[in-house]
């Protein structure tokens, strides 16, 4: 399979092998992981000199950092003399500078070299001198930050941030004006899920607009009997929560056809619809008038007027900027993926503004609903399936040659909210980086 990739992507099907074949994996994390633009983690992560927080790109292990000059680094997680891991824990802070656990070597926050132990005698006439460069950990070779989210690329060349995320930059622009304040800041700490399944099926599953209403529908229709039991008794905006789940069930499939995909250059993906709820409780009218106050009526509008649900940003990030989270998608091998899922603040809102999103999180994206259980449950289902003789293709077929083409973008035709395009629009990307 890996010497005829080109036979494993179809339009409108894939080979098996693409999600469960190791060498393809390792492929994968070198042409696509290891070269494009990949989330690192949001500034506010990190806000004092020396903090730090470790995270993965592709195979390679990372950390970024604050220097005392405010800027971000990222850089790679080991030490230049014999090649331990600079920062074993997930995050902290360095100090003025960090400090090798194992022989003492020291580096400024921006990986150059500060001290060695006893520099002059022991590398007197030996191809090292404190100038060498193979002395520094090493940067990711760029580094880009967008309203607060920091991004690395592990290849020198290629498109910028900006034009790598075309349309899919969205996703922060919506999170961030929806801040009175124009920026959002991490909650912390984030949730860990490891799936025991290939990355692409998380990537995929995002945006498959068909499978809410069937696998969500048991958790839907449990929370549709409570939320019908406090609206009779209490007064309705408490009963929101519930309508969070409850979408899942009253929302059929039927239903979720009338919401729109829209696919992007580099496999990204928007879902349009869905959260387009505006709420009247007293909690949204406080809101309200604080952003109408901030940014004018008509500002106002535009920003709470953003109908989007979803943004997926290939091939590591799934984005719900309405409700201020996202999932950062962590490659561990062919068939275990981490995901991280972080929660976000808007700047000068409301607490009860963040408690409601807090709802959501921990109802919808945590690892203690039923609903990311039931999606992990059919993850690793497909990966077994996958892995097994029984077939040798994944059909992408749905509503094939009806979305709508135009340059630099391809929507799913009315009424046909369910097609797979976003899934194609994936794996064409996928093809073009594989093929690089
Ligand atoms: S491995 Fe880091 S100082 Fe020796
Ligand atoms: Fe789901």
């Amino acid at each position: 399979m890996l010497s005829n990739l080109a036979k494993c992507v179809e339009p409108d099907r894939v080979r098996r092998e693409v999600y469960t074949d190791a060498a393809i994996f390792d492929l994968e994390m070198q042409r696509i992981h290891e070269t494009v633009w990949i989330y690192c983690g949001h500034e506010s992560q990190i806000p004092q000199a020396g903090d730090y927080y470790t995270l993965q790109i592709g195979r390679q292990p990372m950390l970024m950092v604050r220097a005392k000059d405010r800027k971000i680094h990222v850089l790679y997680n080991r030490c230049p003399h014999r090649g331990n891991m600079m920062c074993g824990d997930r995050h902290g802070n360095a100090g003025e500078q960090f400090r090798c656990s194992y022989h003492a070597w020291q580096f400024h926050h921006d990986g150059r070299l500060k001290q060695i132990p006893m520099m002059e005698s022991g590398y007197t006439g030996t191809r090292l001198n404190k100038d060498s460069p193979e002395l520094s950990m090493k940067p990711a070779a760029r580094v880009e930050n967008y309203r607060g989210f920091v991004f690395a690329s592990l290849s020198a060349t290629g498109p910028g941030l900006k034009e790598f995320l075309g349309k899919s930059i969205v996703a922060f622009d919506d999170m961030c004006d929806r801040a009175p304040e124009g920026e959002v800041e991490v909650v912390p700490n984030c949730y860990r899920v490891i799936q025991h399944s290939n990355w692409k099926l998380f990537m995929e599953n995002q945006i498959d607009a068909l499978h809410p209403s069937v696998v969500h529908q048991s958790t839907g229709r449990a929370a549709h009997e409570v939320e019908k039991q406090i609206a009779r008794k209490a007064k309705a905006g408490e009963a929101l929560s519930y309508h969070m789940l409850s979408a899942f069930a009253t929302v059929t499939i039927d239903k979720w056809d009338n919401f729109q995909t829209i696919s992007y250059p580099y496999g990204h993906c928007v879902l349009a619809g869905y959260m387009g709820l505006r709420p009247q409780d007293p909690d949204t009218l406080a809101y309200d008038k604080i952003m109408i106050r901030k940014y004018g009526q008509k500002r106002f509008e535009e920003i709470v007027g953003v109908n989007i649900h979803h943004v997926l940003v290939y091939p590591g990030l799934s984005v719900q900027s309405p409700l201020q989270q996202l999932r950062a998608v962590r490659p561990l091998g062919v068939d275990r993926t981490l995901t991280e899922i972080w929660h976000f603040r808007l700047k000068g809102a409301p607490e009860a503004i963040y408690r409601r999103s807090l709802a959501y999180y921990n109802l919808v994206n945590s690892p203690a609903t039923l609903i990311n259980a039931d999606d992990l449950e059919n993850f690793w289902k497909c990966h077994q399936g996958l892995s097994s003789d029984g077939g040798d293709w994944v059909s992408l077929a749905r509503h094939h040659g009806h979305d709508i083409e135009k340059p630099g973008e391809i929507s799913s035709a009315p009424n046909q909210g369910t097609s797979e395009a976003p899934m194609r629009n994936q794996m064409k990307a996928w093809s073009k980086y594989m093929s690089a």
